[in-house]
């Protein structure tokens, strides 16, 4: 079904999603769980790894009680270790029949953990978790991703990657960490980055495949609590207690530029959506700002090079 151009897209104008098999993760919670719900209202077969089974499987049951007949699949997936990323990709490799995803989003994520934390492999948890992880994920993914049009790689960023900097002699928060403005906009400009270097990439192997991004600008969901747990910066906490109440939207809302990223005729290659109202806070998905070091393919280029030495991580395109 086409996407009408001047109607704002709703949840109503995603195509049938019948017979298309769907990865997302972070899907028992806020945004991710919005999007697998919609997809699976549409038909989906849906895989959603969680960083407990009993996670996922909750998720699962709550869809179920709105979509019946949804097929819904749980797994296993720390993002924040490698290990655990590699196991989750190789248990998927021996449950699917070869190349048979279409859509991965690449949706979980933590914001502003108070204090610096380093993963198991060492490296600080907002960039492991929102960006290494996923990146790794990806290149472990690909193989199994069905080569033709229609195939999706969506990878959720945020507005706050306007205000990010990839620092090469600070990525891991090494030298100073700024939990928002400093390691998660970092994160999260290196989303955005991933997803347009990706879509070059695979444009110039002749791949069909899209990667596609979206933000869903400011949505009331778990992210506020569960990195900051109650402890984010006083400038933080002050400009939530203005824009809250103002120009944030619940997680159903928040969920649409991801699916519109995910599913929209409309969405072009390497298009990055969200909100449309100030500042990109909430509204209709329609095409974001892309911050100028976005687009900077040197920084592009460097960044994926440190990222495979980080994770181990090679795309065969
Ligand atoms: N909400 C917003 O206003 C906003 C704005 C900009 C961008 N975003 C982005 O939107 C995405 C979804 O966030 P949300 O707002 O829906 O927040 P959320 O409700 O907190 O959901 C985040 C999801 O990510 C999962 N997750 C966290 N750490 C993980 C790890 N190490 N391994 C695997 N999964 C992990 C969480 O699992 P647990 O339940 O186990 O914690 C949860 O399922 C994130 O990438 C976030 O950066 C959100």
């Amino acid at each position: 079904m086409a996407t009408k151009t001047n109607s704002p897209f709703t949840a109503n104008d995603i195509p049938s999603q019948q017979g298309r098999r769907v990865l997302i993760t972070g899907a028992n919670s806020g945004i991710g769980y919005e999007t697998a719900l919609e997809l699976a209202r549409r038909g989906a077969e849906i895989i959603l790894p969680a960083r407990s089974l009993d996670k996922a499987n909750e998720a699962i049951k709550r869809i179920r009680r709105e979509v019946p007949s949804a097929s819904l699949t749980p797994g296993i997936l720390d993002l924040a270790s490698l290990a655990s990323v590699r196991a989750f990709a190789a248990s998927i490799a021996e449950r699917l029949p070869g190349r048979s995803l279409d859509l991965l989003i690449n949706n979980a994520g933590v914001m502003s953990v108070p204090q610096r934390e380093l993963t198991v492999d060492g490296y600080e948890r907002q960039f492991a978790t929102n960006y290494l992880g996923p990146f790794l994920l990806t290149s472990l993914l690909y193989p199994q991703m069905k080569q033709e049009r229609g195939t999706r790689i969506v990878t959720v960023a945020s507005g706050v990657s306007n205000q990010g900097k990839i620092e090469f002699d600070n990525l891991q928060s090494e030298r100073v960490y700024k939990p928002m403005f400093g390691a998660y906009s970092q994160s999260k400009l290196a989303d955005l980055i991933f997803q347009l270097e990706l879509q070059r990439r695979l444009t110039a192997a002749g791949s069909p495949i899209l990667s596609t991004g979206a933000h869903p600008g400011y949505a009331i969901t778990n992210l506020q609590t569960s990195g900051p747990a109650g402890a984010s910066p006083l400038s933080f906490r002050i400009m939530e207690m203005i824009l809250k109440p103002l120009a944030s939207q619940d997680a159903h809302h928040g969920a649409l530029p991801t699916l519109f990223a995910a599913t929209s005729s409309a969405a072009t290659s390497g298009g990055y959506y969200g909100p449309s109202g100030f500042q990109e806070l909430k509204g209709h998905p329609v095409p974001a700002k892309i911050a100028p070091a976005a687009k900077d393919l040197n920084l592009a280029n460097r960044l994926w090079t440190e990222t495979e030495r980080l994770t181990g991580a090679t795309f065969t395109f």
